[in-house]
């Protein structure tokens, strides 16, 4: 085949080639080919317009499509009617996350299965299983090196009893969420193996080089992003080749300037969209292409990528969404949000500068990200979380803190030795994860509850789990809960002894599921049942509150140095949320809130409240008030 020429004579040349091979296309197929074929063709011409094979591939690309489209179950299909009558049904009140490691969790499939009656209790919409695809023995960076996509680790289950879980969460109201490793695959995957065998076909499939010297050049401008396993973003092969690996030296990075990665990756994806997920966590999208002279984090072509992927997506499972995570420079992490390429984000600023606020006891940074930075596009929302099975990096950005007073790199030292108590009176109990003595960079691993304060025993402890959740909860698009963290459990060292996760610190945040917190979650006389009520009141009540659906997001002046303060509007008023960070009471005063009417309601306790006598917040309190403007 020819490269690409114009979209309308290649739509044609690519729809009879289709056909050709998958007999004719079905009526809605064909409408969204229409509507999807420009702006494919308009990014294959920029990624791989170059190339001879441009077409042929594009042509495979779409030929794939229409086969997983005409393979796509009934009720999946039925899925893609519904979710188009409601298309911001990810915006709703009512969504709450939870995300979990199969086997720590919940032993294999067949245990995730057995506690949906829990997540429907605790009013998950949601369900994120991190990774469950076949993987390396030992160390697989927790399964974030995936050796087949096709087929679940035996370990947890198979491809089938993913599927059937699928359809069991579904009918409990539950959206199935998975990983999709894209960036990488382990160095045991089909394609690696072939790759390193030249195996026709395979050969640039990585980025694998004779010696070092492409390796250096690179190595001149990226980052180290796993430095306590290798410098550098290379590893060796046994037979003293080079391999451009980001994170661990078995996850060997994909190479997309080659067309024939993506198709091969768009085709895991399409499999993957039949098993009946709903929502693809597309791993590490920053680092997906690579250029000579550049960080390669967040390039152009890495957006380009991504909204490729989209547009296959929407061809073929069409009620599907992308989730990104990328935890870089704020204005990096927004320009993957859009309808067009990731419809949601992890939103790493807030999760950050909640805990910066806790520390600090100062919520100015948190403040002005949620009045600068926190809007987004119709059609997309944040996915807001405490924390992650990752680690905490401070990611602000330096010159927002600068405007401040605060200057980043200081600032972030501070916030690495607090959470890792080597600050005099901290109340953290975190661990550094990859300490870089070269550039002074660390980031923190704990458990929401150690590093909030229960471990260390103080007292604001479960006061700043509870608050932490309540800002998570309250400020839109989806929570995310750790589960586990819903009843305060805490940091687990036995990852020390485990010779496959010593050296990864971020195992101290990832025990097994806490059977007896859960037992004790009615019992008010326990830290998991103070901390499961209250965190179920929050979630309750956050799914009668329609304000909180959505994203819109308007700062408060609080007139208090220790008081976070914003509203989300709604029809007649809005829900006014005032968070005390410090360790002292705080008081708002009447002046204050004169621009609402005196009646106000606690939507939590659903008490009344008179604002004419100002709002008193214990140290780490909150209120959520339903106020009305005057
Ligand atoms: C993502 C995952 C992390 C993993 C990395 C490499 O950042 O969240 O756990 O180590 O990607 O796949």
């Amino acid at each position: 085949m020819t490269a690409l020429t114009d979209a309308a004579a290649d739509l044609d040349a690519v729809r009879d080639a289709v056909e050709a091979g998958a007999g004719t296309l079905d009526a809605s197929f064909v409408e969204r080919l229409d509507a999807q074929f420009p702006r494919l063709h308009a990014l294959f011409a920029t990624l791989y317009g170059h190339r001879a094979d441009a077409r042929e591939q594009l042509s495979a690309v779409v030929g794939e499509a229409a086969a997983s489209w005409s393979r796509r179950p009934l009720e999946l299909r039925a899925r893609d009617a519904q979710r188009a009558d409601d298309p911001d049904w990810f915006q709703s009140e009512r969504m709450l996350g939870g995300v979990c490691y199969v086997d720590r969790y919940a032993g294999g499939l067949a245990g995730v299965r057995e506690a949906i009656p829990y997540f429907q209790e605790l009013g998950l919409t949601y369900l994120h299983l991190m990774p469950l695809f076949e993987a390396p023995e030992g160390n697989s960076d927790g399964g974030y090196a995936v050796s087949s996509y096709r087929r679940v680790n035996p370990a947890l289950g198979t491809m089938e009893e993913l599927a059937e879980l699928a359809a069991d969460l579904r009918l409990a109201g539950i959206s199935l969420v998975v990983d999709f490793i894209f960036n990488h695959t382990s160095n045991e995957h089909e394609w690696a193996r072939n790759a390193v065998a030249g195996v026709p076909g395979f050969e640039d499939f990585y980025l694998i080089f004779p010696d070092r010297t492409m390796p250096d050049a690179y190595e001149e401008t990226v980052r180290e992003i796993f430095p306590d396993d290798h410098p550098g973003a290379f590893v060796p092969l046994e037979d003293g080749r080079w391999v451009w690996a980001t994170f661990y030296h078995f996850q060997w990075d994909l190479n997309y300037a080659n067309p024939a990665v993506f198709r091969a990756m768009a085709g895991e994806m399409l499999f993957l969209a039949n098993q009946g997920v709903e929502i693809l966590r597309m791993d590490a999208v920053a680092f997906i292409w690579k250029r000579l002279g550049t960080t390669s984090e967040s390039l152009p072509e890495a957006h380009l990528l991504l909204q490729a992927f989209n547009a296959v997506l929407h061809l073929a499972a069409p009620s599907m969404l992308f989730k990104s995570e990328a935890i870089v420079h704020p204005d990096e992490v927004a320009a993957y949000i859009s309808p067009d390429e990731c419809e949601l984000s992890y939103n790493p600023l807030q999760m950050a500068l909640t805990w910066e606020a806790l520390a600090t006891r100062d919520p100015r940074l948190l403040q002005q990200a949620l009045e600068r930075r926190h809007a987004l596009p119709a059609g997309t929302a944040w996915v807001n979380y405490v924390r992650s099975h990752d680690d905490i990096g401070w990611t602000f950005a330096d010159e927002d803190a600068a405007e401040l007073g605060i200057q980043g790199y200081p600032h972030r030292r501070f916030l690495n030795d607090f959470y890792v108590n080597r600050v005099e009176g901290s109340f953290a109990r975190g661990v550094p994860f990859q300490e870089n003595p070269k550039t002074g960079d660390a980031r923190v691993t704990g458990t929401t509850a150690s590093l909030a304060g229960i471990e260390a025993g103080d007292a604001g402890g479960e006061d700043r789990v509870v608050l932490a959740h309540a800002i998570a909860m309250s400020t839109g698009g989806i929570p995310l809960l750790y589960l586990g963290d819903e009843v305060g459990q805490l940091n687990d060292y036995s990852f020390r002894d485990d010779p496959d996760r010593a050296g990864d610190t971020r195992w101290v945040h990832r025990p097994e599921r806490p059977a007896a917190a859960y037992d004790a979650r009615t019992d008010a006389a326990t830290t998991a049942g103070r901390v499961y009520q209250r965190l179920s009141r929050l979630i309750e009540t956050r799914k009668a509150t329609p304000e909180f659906g959505g994203n819109a997001l308007i700062g408060f002046g609080a007139n208090h140095p220790t008081v976070l303060a914003y509203q989300r509007p709604g029809e007649a008023g809005a829900v006014l949320v005032l968070a005390n960070v410090g360790d002292d009471l705080a008081l708002i005063d009447p002046l204050t809130l004169s621009g609402f009417a005196p009646e106000a309601t606690d939507i939590v306790t659903a008490r009344e409240v008179d604002l004419a006598h100002g709002v008193a917040l214990p140290p780490h309190g909150f209120v959520w008030l339903r106020v009305t403007p005057r």
